[in-house]
């Protein structure tokens, strides 16, 4: 998958996985990675999907509709992707936390939905349920950060609520937070990220 990786100086620290929004590209979160931790090894990857030009992660057949069969493809070529760049950059695949926003942060739901080890932990902005047929693997002690909008057009509250039950259900440790806007991504949004990324994983 086309990406960018950029060594950190903490061999230690998470590899901050960046999954992008629709329309974007692997450059889009790198400043996110450098307010979460400037120490870390990044690695930011382009969605090998083109609607209309624009990339994503994974089809979908109408806004907030996904091609499932996609969906579930594409979450295992990420998968995939990821143990391959594990052995070329040589960092420990068990030490991977994503940051995702909207789209980005669907297909790294879907990580976590679908597979037990994919990440350490996540923090996905205005993430929707990305799968309801399938059975969560076991996620316990699984760090997942939600940011949503209490008046996103795209992910109603109802639904983030879901999925912050779907993942506690399977054993994840759940912070949900809110913001009064829409699907826009927030600085404070994003700085209630990195506090919460600090206190986790400390540097
Ligand atoms: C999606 O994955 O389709 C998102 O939730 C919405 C978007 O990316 O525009």
């Amino acid at each position: 998958m086309k990406h960018i990786y950029q060594q950190g100086t903490n061999p230690s620290a998470p590899v901050l996985l960046l999954l992008h929004g629709t329309g974007g590209t692997e450059r889009d979160l790198l400043p996110l990675a450098g307010l979460i931790d400037p120490s870390a090894s990044v690695l930011s990857v382009r969605g090998n999907i083109l609607e209309n030009g624009m990339p994503r992660f994974f089809r979908r057949l109408a806004e907030g509709v996904f091609d499932e069969e996609d969906l579930v493809f594409r979450t295992q070529e990420l998968n995939d992707f990821l143990d391959q760049a594990a052995q070329q950059y040589g960092f420990d695949r068990r030490n991977i936390v994503a940051v995702g926003y909207s789209n980005g942060a669907n297909i790294a739901g879907s990580l976590l939905f679908h597979y037990k080890d994919a990440l350490r932990g996540a923090i996905l902005h205005h993430p929707m349920v990305p799968i309801r047929s399938v059975p969560l693997p076991d996620l316990s002690g699984v760090p997942v950060f939600i940011g949503a909008g209490r008046n996103d057009p795209i992910c109603a509250p109802r639904e983030t609520e879901e999925l912050a039950q779907l993942l506690g259900g399977a054993g994840a440790q759940v912070t949900v937070h809110w913001e009064a806007y829409g699907h826009q991504l927030t600085q404070t949004e994003v700085q209630t990220a990195a506090a919460w990324y600090k206190q986790l994983f400390p540097q």
